[in-house]
């Protein structure tokens, strides 16, 4: 059991941001890496459709003996997290902004998150803020256009930078100190973000603790993996095989990656094929 894969997901690229950590923090894990870029952007998608791809992942990977599954993506989470927890009988660890540790360490009261339309629609996120951010000014910015950008490899383009200010322009001016990439692809515009906020401003992003919280959930349920194994991961898309070869080694910055492609039959995702 604790040498079966980890299966890992997202919309599309932006799960590689959550990936990167759980290799680092947890080395001697396999991974599978799956990309619904079939189906990309979860963000602009109801929560039916969303929760629909979820449970046809959730299947595959089921298919694929995965021991757990972190699902690196706030929209998927947002929508479809508490239904998968009831239906199968696998860990999930899921991803959510990082509304809590941030309105923890805000000193002018007035935080940022910067998430999907879907997570900020949802009322998975609707309850998070209740909890958590009482007494705290939020402002939320959906940053339409940025993650096709990202998927695109565009990750400093003028319209990057267009969709940023305008997302972070009128939260800094309300003195917003502390933002919160709420979304898995945003962390590849970082640098972006930081040359607009400035240095003044904490940008939190979840991914270390979800890798984190991935080895808890993994040690609790007895599954991590022999130390001394070699850890690994494979890439599979439901889109074009060859520009994520490219994406993949770009974002990650990686040589010779192999990737295969799943293919959506309805509801299910039963064919993997190596291009
Ligand atoms: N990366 C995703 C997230 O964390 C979804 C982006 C999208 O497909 O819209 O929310």
């Amino acid at each position: 059991m604790t040498q079966q894969p980890i299966g890992v997901f997202d919309s599309g690229v932006g799960g590689l941001s959550v990936l990167r950590h759980l290799r680092a923090q947890l080395p001697s894990e396999q991974f599978i890496y799956l990309a619904d870029q079939g189906h990309v952007p979860y963000g602009s998608r109801s929560a039916a459709e969303i929760v629909q791809f979820s449970q046809g992942i959730t299947q595959f990977f089921h298919q694929l003996n995965a021991k757990a599954i972190v699902i690196a993506c706030n929209t998927a989470s947002a929508a479809a997290l508490s239904l998968l927890r009831e239906q199968f009988d696998v860990p999930f660890v899921g991803m959510e902004p990082a509304v809590k540790p941030a309105a923890g360490q805000t000193l002018s009261g007035k935080v940022g998150i910067l998430a999907t339309g879907g997570t900020f629609a949802s009322e998975r996120y609707a309850r998070l803020t209740a909890k958590y951010a009482q007494g705290v000014s939020v402002w939320e910015d959906p940053c339409v256009g940025l993650v096709p950008e990202i998927e695109a490899g565009r990750l400093d383009s003028p319209a990057v930078h267009q969709i940023l200010q305008q997302a972070l322009a009128p939260m800094l001016a309300a003195g917003v100190d502390t933002v919160v990439l709420g979304c898995t692809h945003y962390p590849f515009v970082l640098p972006v973000v930081e040359r607009i906020v400035g240095t003044a401003v904490t940008i939190i992003d979840p991914a270390p603790a979800v890798a984190r919280q991935t080895g808890v959930v993994l040690r609790q349920h007895n599954l991590l993996a022999e130390a001394d194994q070699p850890g690994g991961v494979r890439f599979l898309t439901t889109g074009a095989a060859e520009p994520y070869v490219r994406q993949v080694e770009q974002l990650l910055g990686l040589d010779d990656v192999g990737v295969e492609t799943a293919v959506w039959k309805g509801e299910r995702l039963s064919v993997i094929g190596n291009p």
